[in-house]
Parts: structure tokens; C-alpha cells; sequence
């Protein structure tokens, strides 16, 4: 099966093949059938293709869960509605119909390539939001023991860029969500560009309509379209060091941007800062590069493979290392080679 739509750096990958499920309830009976992989190669979900580098041809066969309801499931609270929706709804689709619902709580992660079973895999976040504040259950299948089980809040163990499912890749099969969205605008607007977009926008008491409004519009001015240029958004996590490395990084730098990282004793740096202060925006070779807009985006100009963009990353991390002394993660999944220690 080509995979060159399928992902959205445009990687021309092929698997041996793809399995689509309409029905989570099919699960059980696929897995039964040996459609879906053994325990040694089980199949791999893939979702909107938008977080994962094809670095080679996956070994194993690929399964999308193609559900797209949307249902409103409790409505009986004042103040909150219960949203539950499939895996294979569009991201951005369930941002924009709660927005036309009047509810509140996604506008701050409008326009996040990707599907809604993925959302919770890495936590998606962006502009002082992450989606595991929103979820109250994960409906995930546990390829184990063959159930669909309900896991609450909890047990996703959310954490930046983070999850029970990033953790554990190949056990659950996420196959809808359960979000608790707000009926009353509470807009979250502390990120910095996010306050200046509204008040650009000559808003002053946004609804959440106008916070996704916003956030639509400087996503598009600061990051590349994968319709148009290939690229898995962020390619590196915004690295996590300890205060007193935060400090010392500071002190020979006084523009670097730091961000609490929920614990007191660690600061979150700026990946997209250290990858331009060693000089790699707009960086080429070939047509694997480093977009000129935003230095922590890969971007596949054409044809590059996804063992150069690999090689790219690889070669970023290790100057970053060389200069400040700060690791490097890839943040995307990366199929069909090691990410190399
Ligand atoms: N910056 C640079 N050079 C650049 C771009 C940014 O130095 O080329 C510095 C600037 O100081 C800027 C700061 O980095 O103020 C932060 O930039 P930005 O607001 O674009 O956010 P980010 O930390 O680079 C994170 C997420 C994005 C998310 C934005 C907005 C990660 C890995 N990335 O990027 O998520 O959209 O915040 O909230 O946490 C993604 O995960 O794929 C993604 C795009």
C-alpha cells in the first residue's frame, strides 16, 4: 500500500497493508482473525498520518479507525456538556462543531492536523492548552485481554506531549473520546502572541469562537500548510531541564525563553530558540530542510526520504547538544528505523 497521502510529510512509504474499521466492535473478531498482527508484530494505528516519520517501510500492517460520530452524551449539567466522539473524526472538524455548539474548551487547539483518536496518544497542546484537561474517558481496545475498556482522566496519565498510550504504543487501540466541554467562555489566553492576536482583531471579550479565530490565524502565519510543504509540525519536544541548568543556560543568554514546566524544579526550554541559535532555519539538504518560518519544523520540499529527514534531525540534536548541552526528543513517532542514542 503507498503511503505518500497517508502521511503528511508526503514520505513515499509503502506497507504491506491497511486495514480500515468502521466499527470498533469489529476489533475483537479482527484481532481473532490475524488481520490485525500477533504480539510480536502487532498492527500499527495510524491516524491523520500528521505526527509519525516514515524512515522506512513499516514491517506490519496499518489499521485506521475510520468511526466518524460525534454524539452530545450527557447534557444534564448547567455548566458542562459530555462529548463523545470516534477516533476517525478529523481534529479540527470536532474543534469547529463544538464552536458551533457555543461550547467552549478546544478553540485553543483549532487547526492541530490529525484525528481525534490520536489527540490523546500525545496529548496534543498548543496555546496554553492540552487536551487531556478536557477528556474525561479514553475508549480504548486492549489488544491483551481482547476488551474495549473505559479509561478515565486518570489513568491516561497525561503529561506534556505524553501518555499511558505514547508509553505503551502497540497495547490499546484508542477507538473514541469523551471530552467535558464548557457551556460558559472561560478563554484561555495567556500564551504569548494570543492576547495580541484578539486585541489585533480589536476583540475585547472573546468568545471562543474568537480565541479559535485567533489561534487559526497565527497558525497559519507561523507554520507551514502540509497541503502544501511536507511536515509533522513540531519535530522536537520543547526539552525539560533541571532550574539550575534553566539558570546557568540564562545566564550566558539572557534572550532565551523559558517556561515553567509544571514541577518547580525543572523549566521547559524553547527547542525552535536553540535549533536557530546553531543556525539551522532554512537549512537544506535537498529536499529535507528546516522551515525558514519556524525553526522547530522539518519540512520534505519534494522528494526527500524520510532516512534524510531522520539524518537531518539526528545531525540538529547533536549540535544542539554540542552547544548548550541540552538533549533533543524527536516528538513524532518514528516508523522503520531507531532514533539513534
Ligand atoms: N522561536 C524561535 N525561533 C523560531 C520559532 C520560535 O526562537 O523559529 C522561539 C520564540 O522565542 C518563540 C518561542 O520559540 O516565542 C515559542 O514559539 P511558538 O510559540 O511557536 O511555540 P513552540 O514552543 O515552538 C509549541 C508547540 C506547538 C504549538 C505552539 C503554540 C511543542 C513541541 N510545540 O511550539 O505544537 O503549536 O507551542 O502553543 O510543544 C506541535 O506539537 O506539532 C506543535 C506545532
Amino acid at each position: 500500500v503507498p503511503l505518500r497521502s497517508l502521511n503528511t510529510f508526503g514520505i513515499d512509504a509503502c506497507a504491506p497493508r491497511l486495514v480500515e474499521v468502521d466499527d470498533a466492535d469489529a476489533l475483537p473478531g479482527l484481532l481473532a482473525s490475524g488481520l490485525l498482527g500477533d504480539a510480536a508484530t502487532p498492527a500499527m494505528v495510524l491516524g491523520g498520518g500528521s505526527n509519525l516519520l516514515f524512515a522506512g517501510d513499516p514491517d506490519r500492517t496499518l489499521l485506521r479507525l475510520c468511526g466518524q460520530r460525534i454524539d452530545i452524551v450527557d447534557d444534564s449539567d448547567p455548566t458542562q456538556v459530555r462529548v463523545r466522539a470516534e477516533a476517525g473524526v478529523e481534529w479540527h472538524a470536532l474543534v469547529m462543531w463544538s464552536l458551533a455548539q457555543g461550547l467552549g474548551g478546544l478553540e485553543n487547539l483549532a487547526l492541530i492536523p490529525g484525528t481525534v483518536g490520536a489527540a490523546p496518544i500525545q496529548n496534543i497542546g498548543a496555546y496554553g492548552v492540552e487536551v487531556g484537561e478536557r477528556i474525561v474517558v479514553v475508549e480504548a481496545f486492549n489488544r491483551d485481554d481482547g476488551a474495549l475498556a473505559r479509561l478515565d482522566h486518570d489513568a491516561c496519565a497525561f503529561a506534556y506531549r505524553d501518555s499511558r498510550f505514547k508509553r505503551a504504543p502497540d497495547r490499546e487501540i484508542v477507538t473514541a473520546v469523551e471530552f467535558a466541554l464548557s457551556r460558559h467562555a472561560q478563554p484561555r489566553l495567556g500564551y504569548a502572541g494570543l492576547g495580541e492576536e484578539l486585541a489585533a482583531m480589536g476583540i475585547t471579550t472573546p468568545s471562543p469562537t474568537d480565541v479559535g479565530e485567533a489561534v487559526i490565524r497565527l497558525r497559519r502565519r507561523k507554520l507551514p500548510d502540509p497541503a502544501r510543504i511536507g511536515n509533522a509540525g513540531s519535530f522536537f519536544k520543547n526539552p525539560l531541564v533541571a532550574t539550575a541548568q534553566a539558570q546557568a543556560l540564562l545566564a550566558d543568554h539572557p534572550d532565551l525563553p523559558l517556561y515553567p514546566a509544571g514541577d518547580p524544579g525543572r523549566r521547559k526550554l524553547s527547542a525552535a530558540w536553540l535549533i536557530e541559535a546553531c543556525g539551522w532555519k532554512g537549512h537544506r539538504d535537498g529536499d529535507a530542510g528546516v522551515s525558514a518560518g519556524h525553526a522547530l519544523v522539518l519540512v520534505n520540499h519534494g522528494d526527500a526520504s524520510g532516512l534524510q529527514l531522520l539524518e537531518l534531525a539526528v545531525r540538529i540534536r547533536d549540535s544542539v547538544r554540542a552547544r548548550f548541552g541540552v538533549a533533543l526528543e524527536p516528538e513524532p513517532r518514528i516508523v522503520g528505523a531507531a532514533w539513534p542514542a
